[in-house]
């Protein structure tokens, strides 16, 4: 964070961010380094401590920030619950610039009692923070680093060598100048979490992309190296889909960090994303023995961006059977000790990414379209209390 921070100073600096954020654009908060004032026509506007907005229109209130909704009841919050009753680090969740508006979205997951870790869903992948060779933009990543640290909420990187969201430039340079690129990427970008993100296939073969095809699976270890050298308090993980339960994937994965191991590559843990199908979900002892592999090695795992989704429209019974599949989760994690804790891909389905990926599938979340909580609340709630 520290970095970040520092860096998106050192950017406030330069002569573009002089100019004037557009119509419906972000205009101020908290770890905002761009643009404060707005374009002729609009006026830039308090939404919450994290995001100010240029609004159309000449201003119609004062400068005085609104009071801040009243947070939920924290007795009973997921973050309580997992840290006190079930010994995690914490239960958290991913979430994107573009919400931050929603003040009654932030009102919840500002909630420590509720969420004690942040991932960005977006805003620090590559394609945002290293738009052109050598340039870098951490506005939208310091934006989401902020508000963590503001709510005392911890804040896993996400994600630095990744065959999605990269930006062009990265497919043309000549292969033998992949390598730099990745180190001085890692090198600049690194706080913690997901260095190596979905490396495989579900075949556990190794995924073809940029790095892999000019550096061979040594990019794993390249990374991996540069991380800790940037961060040496940063743990560092691979993190990946398909691999929750046994398999071919799993098992290349367990290979992967065996021979990590045996080369002295820093790796500390293996994160499970965990996007999953309501009814598919297999009892947690599946879960369990899996991860137990992993943790057998001297790694930390975390289940890190949990949803269940179904075929729309949800019915009782689909809920029903999500809340059983959620408490089958984070019941496993709960049974790891070094399950270190699980973050959900975005807490509500009005901001999840199910529906524009999964045509007529949608209500992933435990928390629905208008912010209430679902039966799936109460099964994780029942995970982390029994
Ligand atoms: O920013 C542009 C915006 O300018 C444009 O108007 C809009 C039009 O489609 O697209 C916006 O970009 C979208 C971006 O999210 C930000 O909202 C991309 O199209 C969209 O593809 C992208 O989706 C993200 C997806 O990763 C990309 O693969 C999801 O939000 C994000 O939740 C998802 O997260 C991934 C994890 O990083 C890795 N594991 C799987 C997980 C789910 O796919």
């Amino acid at each position: 964070m520290a970095k970040f921070s520092a860096l998106a100073s050192i950017l406030s600096l330069l002569p573009f961010v002089v100019a004037q954020s557009q119509e419906w654009g972000q205009c101020g908060g908290e770890g905002w380094a761009g643009p404060t004032t707005c374009v002729a026509g609009t006026t830039c506007t308090f939404m919450n401590d994290f995001y100010s907005q240029c609004l159309p229109g000449a201003a119609t209130t004062t400068t005085t920030p609104p009071s801040t909704p009243t947070a939920p009841a924290s007795g009973s919050g997921l973050n309580t619950l997992a840290k006190a009753n079930a010994g995690k680090l914490y239960f958290g969740s991913a979430t994107d610039n573009p919400e931050l508006p929603d003040t009654a979205y932030v009102a919840i997951l500002q909630n420590n009692a509720q969420f004690g870790q942040i991932t960005p869903g977006n805003s620090m992948k590559w394609d945002a923070t290293e738009p052109s060779n050598g340039v870098f933009d951490f506005s939208g990543g310091d934006v989401i680093a902020s508000f963590a640290k503001a709510n005392g909420q911890i804040l896993r990187g996400h994600n630095l060598a990744w065959y999605n969201q990269l930006p062009a430039w990265i497919n043309t340079i000549p292969t033998t100048e992949v390598g730099a690129a990745l180190t001085t990427h890692v090198t600049t970008v690194v706080d913690a979490w997901d260095v190596i993100n979905e490396p495989f296939n579900d075949d556990g073969t190794w995924r073809e992309y940029v790095f892999f095809n000019s550096l061979g699976s040594n990019y794993v270890s390249m990374a991996l190296t540069a991380a800790r050298a940037a961060d040496p308090a940063a743990k560092l993980y691979i993190n990946d889909y398909n691999i929750e339960t046994a398999g071919a994937k799993a098992t290349a994965m367990l290979n992967l960090v065996k021979e990590l191991q045996a080369a002295n590559i820093p790796i500390d843990g293996i994160g499970m994303e965990s996007h999953l199908i309501v009814g598919e979900v297999p009892a947690a002892s599946s879960f369990i023995s899996n991860w137990e592999q992993f943790t057998a090695l001297g790694i930390e795992i975390a289940v890190t961006e949990l949803d269940i989704r179904m075929t729309l429209p949800a019915t009782t019974a689909l809920l029903a059977q999500q809340q059983t599949d959620y408490n089958s989760v984070v019941s496993a994690c709960k049974a790891v000790a070094k399950c270190v804790g699980v973050t959900i891909w975005d807490y509500t389905d009005k901001y999840s990414w199910v529906p524009s990926t999964f045509s007529g599938q949608g209500e992933a979340c435990p928390w629905d379209l208008n912010l209430v909580e679902k039966p799936a609340y109460n099964g994780i709630v029942a995970a982390l209390t029994t």
